[in-house]
């Protein structure tokens, strides 16, 4: 997710203050790079560097770039390396043609290597400078005889993926060129002025009237016209009066960031699952080399290394793995040497106590594969092999968008090694990652929008607790783990997960009437069982919540159920179980009174022992 401006003004303002100014209001959505593009009568300047908003305008003076027209954009990379070659903007060979872009072209090696046998060199090693070369070389094709709108549109009819891009030309010095795909883009309208931004902050302060751009449409903004088209139709713009504050607008509407990640938990899956199939086959490798395994991470991250764990247990028979919480790291480091493997999760990829592991596990000739969120974090610096949750930046402490990146990114792993070590065809693969790319998103949204309301009201019927167990049992225990921490972490309700079986040994003295009991039973093989522990729960009058797929037995021993649709992949379950418990823990934080985003004593990266 970056953060992308574009301004074009008959007014006399400084397009690069007001542009800089935009950016620092869209740094939530990524800040590790920094550029800016105006042309200035005919001719292209432009600053770009590594670093925030602040650190790069005070090293380069981004506001003392002249002229009336300028793009900009703060990065979060998900293609390339974080340097000033990657930092956007990006240029064709000429330097005339200057582009933005937030999405991923999932073709642009092909878009690239083709482009290259046709002369075009490169500067930086992302996905989006394909698109200047492409307009470039559409250009060039037709002598200059076909229109700028028309190179743009045939430049699009190429890129696959998701895209939201802002271009100019220093041959129409005063018109902006947008289109995009599953990426926003929003335009903000002023009589002399008009902007396009991935988000309605980065221009509020200017105006309050927004037009949204709808998927498939192409746009071209002057200081005096908005126009825009669908499929060669011209599309009259309808644009709205947004009476949002500029906080609430980064949250997109939303009240907290952490609802928004819930809420954009489709996507970032669509993304993740968006991987390099190389690097997925080299870990892969490493995996099957490896005499012994250790996933090592902290909190959430650990939760989902759990669903790893258990994944590859049931994969690889009888290869030791070991699941360690990273700060017990000493008790496992006698295991360490040339023939262990380290997966470290983490989506900080900062978190020091997985850090304090790797680096005496890198020393005892250990490989590491890291399955991280922030490219060029410390993390993926000590890994041999680095799989990135592309996730977006997260705000809300609570990890809920990455975590279940996180499993979905695990799954996919362990499918890789299932095929390659012969426990799937070739058709078999080839059709289940077909179902987990379609299926993720389209099931993680349907969970959400059918489940949230219903999480709201349950909510105010635990909000009075100061006590909750989530309880499962086998491979599905990472759900209750992460359900408990998210309700703990949140809305300080002292909420403990553990096997269900061991309700009898002890933990079940403390239960009385209306003590919540959140049941994780989906239709799998530890039903039966779960049935028996509800049982036993409601006998001593506690108050069930099940977190179900359609098991009407549980269902009528439940006081409140989440019915989920039933998984056909069962390495889905860790991120169907786990939404509505997000929003639990959610929507229970707020009724108590607090803040999800920032919850007391926690901080979102953790880089203290
Ligand atoms: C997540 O909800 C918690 N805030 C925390 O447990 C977090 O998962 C943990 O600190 C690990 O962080 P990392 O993923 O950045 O390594």
């Amino acid at each position: 997710m970056c953060g992308i401006i574009a301004i074009t003004t008959s007014s006399k303002a400084n397009v690069s203050k007001m542009i800089t100014t935009s950016l620092k209001k869209l740094e939530y959505r990524g800040y590790d790079s920094v550029g800016i593009a105006t042309i200035n009568n005919g001719k292209v300047e432009m600053l770009k560097d590594v670093g925030t908003i602040d650190k790069v305008n005070k090293r380069l003076s981004l506001e003392n770039l002249q002229g009336t027209i300028g793009i900009g954009h703060t990065r979060w990379a998900t293609h390339g390396a974080i340097s000033r070659e990657n930092a956007h903007p990006h240029s064709d060979c000429t330097g005339n043609i200057i582009v933005v872009h937030n999405g991923i072209i999932e073709n642009y090696l092909e878009l690239r290597n083709t482009l290259q046998e046709n002369g075009h060199n490169f500067s930086s090693e992302t996905d989006s400078e394909v698109i200047a070369h492409l307009m470039e070389e559409e250009l060039k094709q037709f002598n200059q005889n076909l229109s700028m709108i028309n190179a743009f549109k045939r430049v699009l009819t190429k890129i696959e993926g998701t895209y939201a891009i802002t271009l100019i030309h220093s041959g129409e010095p005063d018109t902006i060129f947008l289109a995009r795909k599953d990426s926003p883009l929003v335009i903000g309208v002023r009589e002399d002025t008009k902007f396009a931004a991935s988000d309605i902050p980065a221009f509020l302060e200017y105006t309050k009237k927004v037009i949204v751009l709808k998927n498939g449409e192409i746009a071209t903004l002057t200081p005096q016209a908005v126009y825009i088209e669908k499929n060669g139709f011209r599309v009259q713009p309808k644009p709205v009066i947004i009476s949002w504050t500029a906080e609430s607008a980064q949250k997109s509407g939303y009240p907290h960031f952490m609802l928004k990640e819930i809420h954009e938990q489709p996507i970032a899956l669509k993304n993740t699952l968006n991987t390099n199939p190389a690097e997925i086959m080299k870990a892969s490798n490493k995996i099957l080399e490896a005499e012994r395994i250790i996933f090592l991470a902290c909190g959430t991250s650990y939760h989902a290394g759990l669903t790893g764990y258990y994944q590859f247990q049931r994969i690889l028979g009888k290869k030791p793995l070991y699941k360690v919480i990273a700060s017990e790291y000493e008790t496992y480091s006698h295991l360490i040497d040339e023939d262990t493997l380290i997966i470290a999760i983490s989506q900080s990829g900062e978190t020091l106590d997985v850090m304090k592991g790797l680096t005496p596990a890198r020393k005892l000739g250990a490989s590491i594969v890291s399955v991280v969120n922030v490219i060029d974090s410390s993390i993926p610096r000590y890994s041999h092999i680095s799989l990135y949750t592309k996730a977006g930046p997260e705000i809300g402490v609570a990890a809920t968008k990455t975590h279940t990146a996180q499993v979905a990114l695990l799954a996919r792993l362990a499918l890789q090694v299932e095929h390659d070590i012969g426990l799937m065809s070739a058709t078999e693969f080839t059709h289940i990652i077909e179902d987990l790319n379609t299926l993720t998103p389209q099931i993680t949204r349907l969970i959400i929008n059918q489940n949230e309301f219903k999480a709201k009201q349950l909510a105010s019927k635990i909000t009075n607790q100061n006590h909750a167990y989530f309880l499962a049992r086998g491979y599905n225990m990472p759900i209750a783990l992460e359900g408990a921490l998210k309700l703990k972490e949140i809305s300080y309700i002292h909420a403990e997960a553990f096997p269900a079986g061991e309700s009898k040994h002890g933990p079940i003295a403390i239960v009385e009437p209306d003590f919540p009991v959140i049941m994780i039973a989906p239709n799998d093989w530890t039903a039966q069982k779960m049935l028996s522990n509800t049982e036993e729960m409601r006998a001593r009058g506690a108050y069930i919540i099940s977190v179900t797929e359609q098991d009407h037995r549980i269902i009528k021993r439940s006081d409140y159920s989440f019915i989920l649709p039933e998984v056909t992949i069962p390495l889905l379950r860790p991120i169907t179980h786990i939404l509505p418990l997000q929003m639990l823990a959610y929507y229970t934080a707020v009724q108590r009174g607090f803040d999800p985003d920032k919850p007391k004593n926690l901080a979102k990266t953790v880089t203290v022992e």
